[in-house]
C-alpha cells in the first residue's frame, strides 16, 4: 500500500481505490539477470519497480533502464501483442506485480491513471533512438 502510494502512476488513487489495487499485486523478488519480461513472448503482467534497477533491451541492446517508481510492461496489457523487449534485473531487484485485468479496473475507476501512463509512454518514444531502418 505505502509501495504504491509512492508511485507517480497511482497519485491520483484515494485510499480506498489503493487498497483494491494492493490486495491484487503480488510482491515479487528478482536476482541480478533475472529476465522478467521477454521479448516475443505474451504476458499479462504489469510491473512497478519498488527497489533496485531493471535494464530495457531491445534486440539485445539496452534501450532504457529504470529504478525505483517507474513501470514497464503496459505495451502488451495495451495491444495484447507480444512483449516489444526484455526486461532485466541489473541488482537485486523488487517489483510490484498486477494482472492486465486488475490493471484496467483500476484504470476504469479513475482515467487520471491513463492520463500518467500516456505522457511517460510519450515521453519514452521521444526518447527513443531511431532504429536503422528509420
Ligand atoms: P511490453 O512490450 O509489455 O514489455 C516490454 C516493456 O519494456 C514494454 O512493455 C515497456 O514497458 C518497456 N519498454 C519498451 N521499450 C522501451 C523504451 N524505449 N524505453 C523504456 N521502456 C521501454
Amino acid at each position: 500500500m505505502d509501495m504504491l502510494k509512492a508511485v507517480p502512476l497511482f497519485s491520483s488513487l484515494n485510499n480506498k481505490q489503493l487498497k483494491a489495487l494492493a490486495k491484487t499485486a503480488t510482491d515479487q523478488t528478482y536476482k541480478p539477470g533475472d529476465v522478467l519480461v521477454a521479448e516475443g513472448k505474451q504476458g499479462v503482467g504489469f510491473y512497478l519497480v519498488a527497489q533496485g534497477q531493471v535494464a530495457v533491451e531491445k534486440g539485445g541492446k539496452t534501450v532504457a533502464s529504470l529504478g525505483p517508481g517507474q513501470f514497464f510492461g503496459e505495451m502488451a496489457l495495451i495491444d495484447e501483442q507480444p512483449r516489444s523487449a526484455t526486461v532485466k534485473a541489473v541488482g537485486p531487484t523488487r517489483c510490484l506485480v498486477v494482472t492486465r485485468w486488475d490493471f484496467w479496473g483500476t484504470v476504469a475507476k479513475d482515467p487520471e491513471v491513463l492520463r500518467v501512463l500516456l505522457r511517460e509512454t510519450v515521453r519514452r518514444l521521444r526518447e527513443a533512438k531511431p532504429g536503422p531502418e528509420d
